[in-house]
């Protein structure tokens, strides 16, 4: 008879063994409870990480960060306009190298939750669509409509094979345990009605049919077809429920902070409110948690968007822009999810039986068959404490707070009790520069790169967002027997723009300059200009500050000068400019010649020492500095300046605009009573935002070469290179 040896026995049980093993560890699922990962129900703390918000090099720190939180989960956006900045032309180097964070994640040892989108909002130019889309023949975004479906199936499919093929799901082996397909439609489909409707069916179908082997996710939509679960955005969602029963509960973003818009103050959300939400939803049934943003990072480059958005995308969150702890903020919630993993075997194992003590206060029991118990206590009553008697003990809670008990008798966190240390953040100066400057001129009709037409041209369809700006150019004839030459009542000049903000020039002198905000992007400039008898040039430099990121029919979206343009108090009344002949010149002199570039720059000749030029539009200013010794993160304090871009070693450090000063209500906050982003404001009267991040790895330690071009006019010695502390 034939014996197998031990050894090789050994060897076939290991594999049978293995086999069961990693076909139960190749699951994702869920139920009404959880997701489900490899059997076992899992109560998951997530947070937001853009990786195109950070550089790769921040990566591992910030994830590291994350997981010391005590994170589970990573979720990120995928950013459609940013990996196909061309129609079939891919890009996922460096800032965008998608799978080398997916896999640094991996190595952390988190769960991914990919949003692929591909509309993403997020505050990112154009809610994350490539421009060249709006140019697709038959093209209209997000409703039933071939071209749209074409180019976002594409797109989709693009991404989920290249996570497949590096083996990023799940049930391969990979961290990705939930992707999202659409972004927040339900209130557009709610709009648009039937189109929508048939949308969204045929966006579940496709993304269905991609075959992840993970649960996808659609949030903000109530009627989100079978599978996919309907998930909850906001500052709170305890009320929530999933369209179906056999659906679990999930937050996907629970908002950390918000963001800041130029000529607004900067928004923070007390992290007992945000303990408070977290306890209130998992106490509810929650069983998944997204932090938006647990690092919100920077909004580099020309990739701010939603109108107005600042280049800090800090969001409050619990890791600031720079990559350090917000304190003590980040301990607070490291601490809570310290306590709920001491629990998680209760609440995956029963639902919570409730009980209502007193006026503003429940019970929640959450008692295991299994003999697991755990329980919160509630105090919604935002002004008074409350004692609470529970089992044989009373406990004492704040106002607006939640106590979680482990094994349903000890305290192990209270929302509103907040041990985590406190840390001061601190901006100090380490260099200071020497700058030379180069003036862009304001371009004349007749200049060889140039084209003209008689009207208006809507902006984007000419500058197709390769650039901020568009010139709008044309010329007047004044009679030399307009009375207005002789009493000096100028005429008054009436231009209305679509957005965003509008530089108009008299013969090469700037007359005067508009800009909307967010809540109000169209502008008007209605001025008395200083014409004189014979030719005059206008020339108007019409400048985008990031493309909308909010809706649905984005094939209709304008900006720039549409019109009408009038001259008003001429001898013959008023006179119409909006019909005549326009000449166009798209983006600036200085960025045709790259000037943000150590090449470009050489290009032409600049004013160095006393002649540099100071409190003029239309500027470029040029430098070099060394590193500071450490690795301290570094910004750039732009106070002084007034608005434009900055560049490091060719790198875009994004548009800066501290000019505009933040108007509205910064009251003394406090953390009890319901949160809206109005009510934590910073910094009211002061810019919206003065420190631009520039990170540590886009420098050498010696002869880093900083651009900046100011539109407005700003005193350039005021700026510094500024260390951040903690
Ligand atoms: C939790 O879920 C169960 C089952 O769906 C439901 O009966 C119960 O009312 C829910 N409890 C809370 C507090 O939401
Ligand atoms: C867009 O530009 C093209 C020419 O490049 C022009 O024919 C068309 O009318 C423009 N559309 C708008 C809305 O300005």
């Amino acid at each position: 008879m034939w014996r197998m040896p031990r050894i090789k026995i050994l060897l076939l049980l290991l594999f049978i063994f293995s086999c069961v093993c990693s076909s139960i560890r190749a699951a994702v699922s869920y139920d009404d409870k959880a997701i489900i990962i490899n059997g076992r129900r899992r109560i998951l703390m997530s947070g937001s990480i853009h990786y195109p918000r950070s550089t790769p090099e921040m990566w591992p720190g910030l994830i590291k960060k994350a997981k010391d939180g005590g994170l589970d989960v990573i979720q990120t956006y995928v950013f459609w306009n940013g990996h196909e900045p061309s129609p079939g032309k891919y890009n996922f180097e460096g800032r965008y190298d998608l799978v080398k964070f997916i896999k640094l994640i991996q190595e952390a040892g988190l769960y991914v939750n990919l949003r692929i989108g591909p509309y993403v909002c997020a505050e990112w130019n154009f809610g994350g669509f490539p421009v060249w889309l709006k140019y697709v023949p038959g093209m209209s975004f997000r409703t039933d409509n071939e071209p749209f479906k074409v180019a976002m199936e594409r797109f989709t499919a693009k991404i989920v094979n290249m996570m497949k093929s590096e083996e990023l799901f799940e049930p391969q082996g990979g961290p990705i345990i939930l992707s999202q397909i659409e972004n927040e439609y339900g209130p557009v489909e709610w709009d648009i009605g039937a189109p929508g409707k048939a949308y969204t069916k045929w966006a579940a179908q496709m993304a269905n049919g991609l075959k992840t082997g993970v649960p996808w996710i659609m949030c903000k939509q109530e009627d989100a077809p079978d599978p996919m679960i309907d998930t909850c955005n906001g500052f709170y969602c305890e009320k929530f429920t999933p369209n179906k029963p056999y659906k679990p509960k999930m937050f996907t973003e629970l908002w950390t902070g918000w963001f800041t818009e130029f000529g607004g103050p900067v928004p923070t959300r007390p992290v007992e409110d945000i303990a408070y939400a977290v306890a209130r939803f998992i106490q509810n049934n929650g069983s998944f948690v997204n932090y938006y943003m647990y690092h919100g990072g920077t909004n580099f480059g020309r990739t701010a968007g939603g109108l107005f958005i600042t280049t800090s995308y800090d969001y409050d969150a619990p890791i600031d822009e720079y990559g350090l702890l917000n304190e003590p903020k980040w301990g607070h919630l490291r601490d809570l999810h310290t306590a709920i993993k001491l629990i998680e075997p209760a609440l995956v194992s029963a639902y919570p039986t409730v009980t209502y003590p007193g006026k503003n206060q429940e019970i929640h029991v959450f008692q295991a068959k299994s003999g697991g118990c755990a329980a919160f206590l509630s105090n919604f009553d935002p002004q008074v404490s409350a004692k609470i008697t529970f089992g044989n003990s009373q406990y004492d809670l704040p106002p607006w707070s939640i106590s979680i008990l482990q094994d349903c008798k000890d305290e192990v966190f209270n929302t509103a009790t907040v041990k985590a240390p406190s840390t001061q953040k601190k901006m100090t100066t380490v260099a200071s520069f020497d700058w030379q400057s180069y003036d862009e001129e304001a371009p004349s009709s007749d200049d060889s790169d140039t084209f003209s037409m008689s009207g208006l041209y809507e902006q984007l369809n000419v500058t197709r967002d390769a650039s901020d700006y568009l010139w709008y150019l044309t010329e007047i004839d004044i009679s030399p027997n307009e009375e207005f030459l002789k009493n000096g009542q100028f005429p008054e000049l009436t231009v209305m723009s679509a957005g965003h903000a509008l530089h108009v020039f008299i013969n090469n002198q700037l007359a005067g300059t508009v800009w909307g905000s967010l809540k109000n992007t169209k502008i008007t400039f209605s001025q008395n200009v200083k014409l004189r008898a014979g030719v005059n040039k206008i020339s108007m430099l019409s400048v985008s500050v990031g493309l909308a990121n909010v809706g649905t029919h984005f094939e209709n979206y304008n900006i720039g000068i549409l019109g009408p343009i009038t001259l008003k108090g001429l001898d013959d009344g008023t006179r119409d400019l909006t019909k005549q002949q326009w000449s166009y010149k798209v983006g600036l002199k200085g960025e045709r010649l790259s000037l943000h570039t150590l090449d470009g720059s050489s290009s032409v000749e600049w004013l160095q020492g006393s002649f540099v030029a100071q409190k003029q539009p239309l500027t470029w200013y040029k430098t070099t500095f060394n590193a500071p010794k450490g690795d301290a993160p570094l910004a750039l304090d732009m106070n002084g300046m007034g608005k434009g871009q900055i560049w490091v070693n060719g790198e875009g450090v994004g548009r800066y605009w501290p000019a505009n000063k933040a108007h509205g209500n910064c009251d003394k906050c406090s953390y009890a009573g319901i949160y809206n982003e109005n009510k934590c404001n910073q910094y009211c009267g002061e810019p919206s935002q003065r420190w631009y991040h520039v990170p540590r790895s886009w420098l050498r330690p010696t002869g880093n070469f900083l651009v900046i071009f100011e539109e407005w006019g700003g005193n350039p010695d005021w700026i510094t290179l500024v260390q951040r502390t903690t």
